[in-house]
């Protein structure tokens, strides 16, 4: 099955660079605006097929993926019209519709490393496009309403798990650690918390009951968390987002 990636930025080049790992270059055709993109991604996967011209990767792919900028969606759209016929076209643009678009679906930029959490909305052919997805992460398909929660908690959550990760480095560098230390004992503490999980099964709160002794330095900083509004501060994180897509819907 050919794909045709249109955009190959950010998140395009995630899809692209994990699709390639997991084998699938041969299939690839790739367009960007720019030559110096497409010469990029020549360079990271060299069997892929790159090409500055949308509507012939369109005329030789069976699955064409949106991945351009959500103002750009209807302009290549016009474009790429005439030669998409009954092909399957999946958009991860955020928010935004086209008739024409029989999927949408809403990756991370994790895909490139395999460990996207993808969102699929229920379609007709969402089955195919979750396979294509689940070549490069975990991928779940949901019905609309769920789309825009989960691209918060996956496509931005990104950035909000960044976050978490730089205030603990700058917590360990305020307490001595080099930045590169800190940075690396931030990460490997936050993989162990993901296989703790993963391993056990464990609601979040049952893992910190194994870590936390009463009366103990654990509770403490725990409770500052709690002082400080951490909980709160996420959940209005994430629903800030929400809010911001409705308005902008209206
Ligand atoms: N970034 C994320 O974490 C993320 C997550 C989920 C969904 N998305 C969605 O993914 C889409 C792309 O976002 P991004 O962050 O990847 O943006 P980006 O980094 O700016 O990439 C956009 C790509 O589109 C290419 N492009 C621009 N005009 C084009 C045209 N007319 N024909 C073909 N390609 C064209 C650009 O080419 P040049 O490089 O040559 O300029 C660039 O490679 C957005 O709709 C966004 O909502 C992004």
């Amino acid at each position: 099955m050919k794909i045709a990636v249109i955009g190959c930025g950010n998140m395009g080049g995630a899809l692209v660079k994990g699709w390639a790992k997991a084998g699938m270059s041969a299939n690839l055709i790739v367009t960007a605006r720019t030559q110096e993109t497409l010469d990029s991604i020549s360079k990271a996967c060299p069997d892929i097929n790159v090409m500055p011209d949308n509507r012939l990767a369109a005329a030789e792919a069976d699955v064409v993926v949106l991945a351009v900028k959500p103002w750009l969606v209807q302009q290549v759209m016009e474009e790429i019209m005439p030669e998409l016929g009954d092909k399957l076209v999946v958009s991860v643009a955020a928010g935004i519709r086209h008739e024409r678009i029989d999927v949408y679906a809403m990756p991370n930029i994790a895909a490139e490393f395999g460990e996207s959490m993808t969102f699929v909305e229920e379609a007709p052919q969402a089955s195919v496009t979750a396979g294509l997805f689940a070549k490069v992460g975990q991928c779940r398909i949901v019905p609309q309403r769920l789309m825009d929660a989960g691209m918060m908690m996956s496509g931005c959550g990104i950035a909000y798990v960044m976050r978490f990760l730089r205030a603990m480095m700058e917590g360990g560098v305020e307490m001595g650690f080099y930045p590169d230390d800190a940075k690396q004992i931030a990460m490997q503490t936050m993989q162990g918390a993901i296989s703790l999980l993963r391993e056990t099964g464990l609601h979040p709160e049952a893992a910190i009951d194994k870590v936390t002794t009463p009366g103990g330095i654990t509770i403490k900083g725990l409770n500052e968390l709690d002082h400080a509004a951490f909980n709160s501060a996420v959940i209005r994180c994430l629903k800030a987002g929400l809010k911001k897509i409705k308005v902008n819907s209206e």
